[in-house]
């Protein structure tokens, strides 16, 4: 992600904080197949697992995290969204960070949990963004992420506009063999894979990957 991207990025979350932790502030929009998929992500990380919740937005995974066992944290780019994560879901820690250059130590987690958070992140810096959610991940720690599925970038300044927010959002579609394939070229093999198509009034099909750092 360039940081002009990044910076787009940032500030769209920004202005949209209070909506979206308003909006959702638990696991609304979730259906039952992704809510099976971070309980079986929980069940490879072993007893109380320290979880980063990379792009927690403003922490509503958090709790839900943290009531099947495990130690959570958060990261997002968004200064706004992390004062909601830190107003609205005190007991975890949030900080301001990028994926792209997490200020976290090699090896330090033992599950990472990316939770609609790539979807900003180009093709072309996806693979950059992996590796350094990887590279914080203990060997025989998983990493998961969930996405839409489809091919290309859309602007989703509409979907604040409507809400009375002009903000310049890009989310980039992509499919689950596609980030499959990028984590196989990590070294990372996928465990368990989710692709579905829409529920509800949901437009675009959905996507969970989940992959494992190996052990030395
Ligand atoms: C669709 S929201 C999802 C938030 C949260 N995971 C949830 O499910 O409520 C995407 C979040 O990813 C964050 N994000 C996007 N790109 C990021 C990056 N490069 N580094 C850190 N956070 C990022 C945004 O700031 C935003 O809070």
């Amino acid at each position: 992600m360039s940081q002009q991207e990044e910076e787009l990025t940032r500030a769209a979350y920004d202005a949209v904080a209070d909506l979206y932790a308003d909006t959702f502030t638990a696991t609304e929009p979730e259906q039952p197949p992704e809510l099976a998929m971070i309980d079986h992500f929980v069940a490879l990380l072993g007893d109380g697992p320290r979880v980063l919740d990379a792009g927690c937005g403003a922490g509503r995974m958090l709790p839900r995290l943290a009531a099947r066992g495990c130690r959570p944290c958060g990261v997002d780019l968004s200064p706004e969204m992390v004062r909601r994560a830190r107003a609205d879901h005190p007991a975890y820690p949030s900080t301001t960070g990028s994926l792209a250059d997490l200020d976290v130590a090699d090896e330090t987690f033992d599950g990472v949990f990316s939770w609609y958070s790539t979807i900003h992140t180009p093709d072309d810096h996806l693979d950059a963004v992996l590796a350094e959610l990887a590279r914080v991940l203990r060997p025989g720690g998983h990493l998961l992420l969930a996405f839409q599925v489809g091919e290309g970038a859309r602007d989703i300044g509409a979907v604040f506009a409507a809400h009375g927010h002009r903000v310049s959002l890009t989310r980039y579609h992509r499919g689950a063999q596609d980030v499959a394939t990028r984590l196989e070229g990590l070294g990372m093999p996928v465990v368990a894979r989710l692709e579905r198509g829409p529920l509800g009034s949901e437009q675009d099909p959905q996507a969970v990957v989940i992959a494992r750092r190996p052990a030395r």
